[in-house]
């Protein structure tokens, strides 16, 4: 089967290509307006981009109405962000940070997720997540317009944070025991495990929650 892009609707092309990039990390976001309030969503187009310097990249597109997601919005305001990584245990209150509160709604307060201070940004996050990077904004670009247009965030790491249980005596990281989760297609995920429960690798899925703003 052939697919020409010029053919399908953005929708289509969504279910596509979410569908094929897989299994994504997932990179939990947290901003904060200018005038303080605190902001957390998910965002599975997201890698890093390399070490020198010290660079990870995400995509928020734009809602429906074609302006820009509130992290996005946040950002171009504030220039700071930080990325939380998602490990299994999250993965419900991941899930519950992307339904589409309003501007202005703090979804670590109406999830209760602990928020901690960051050293170098003046951004929560999220207090017991197996990692956190501490960014500034390297460049935001626009990438599509319209409803779901792709815009490019790219974050310079000032900090990172990795949860102490998770550091060996070597003051290594003990990478077998992350249990991170990668967004599959539609509502489907995989779970990484760790090394000495290999069965919880899985397949798991987690429907998207319901419609509702405060
Ligand atoms: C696992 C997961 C991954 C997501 N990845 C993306 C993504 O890469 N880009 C995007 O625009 N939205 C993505 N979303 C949807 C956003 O999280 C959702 O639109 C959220 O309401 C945005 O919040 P904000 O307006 O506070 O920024 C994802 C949702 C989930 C559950």
């Amino acid at each position: 089967m052939k697919i020409d892009p010029e053919e399908l609707s953005t929708r289509e092309l969504y279910q596509w290509m979410t569908q094929l990039i897989t299994p994504r990390p997932i990179a939990w976001v947290s901003t904060v307006s200018p005038d303080g309030i605190a902001n957390l969503a998910p965002f599975s187009f997201f890698n890093g981009v390399g070490a020198n310097p010290p660079t990870i990249m995400f995509c928020p597109a734009n809602q429906r109405d074609g302006t820009p997601k509130d992290t996005l919005a946040n950002i171009q305001r504030t220039g700071q962000f930080a990325v939380n990584l998602v490990s299994f245990a999250d993965a419900d209150a991941m899930n519950a940070t992307s339904a589409p509160y309003r501007f202005g709604q703090d979804e670590f307060e109406i999830e209760s997720i602990a928020k901690a201070d960051c050293d170098q940004i003046k951004v929560p996050r999220v207090a017991d997540a197996i990692a956190s990077m501490e960014c500034s904004l390297h460049t935001a670009m626009q990438i599509g317009t319209g409803p779901g247009g792709a815009n490019l965030v790219i974050g310079r790491v000032l900090q990172i944070h990795v949860r102490q249980d998770l550091i060996l005596p070597s003051q290594e990281l003990d990478a077998s025991r992350l249990d991170t989760i990668g967004r599959m297609g539609r509502d489907d995920y995989i779970r990484t495990g760790s090394e000495e429960d290999v069965e919880n690798a899985s397949l798991f899925d987690l429907p998207r929650p319901k419609k509702r703003s405060l």
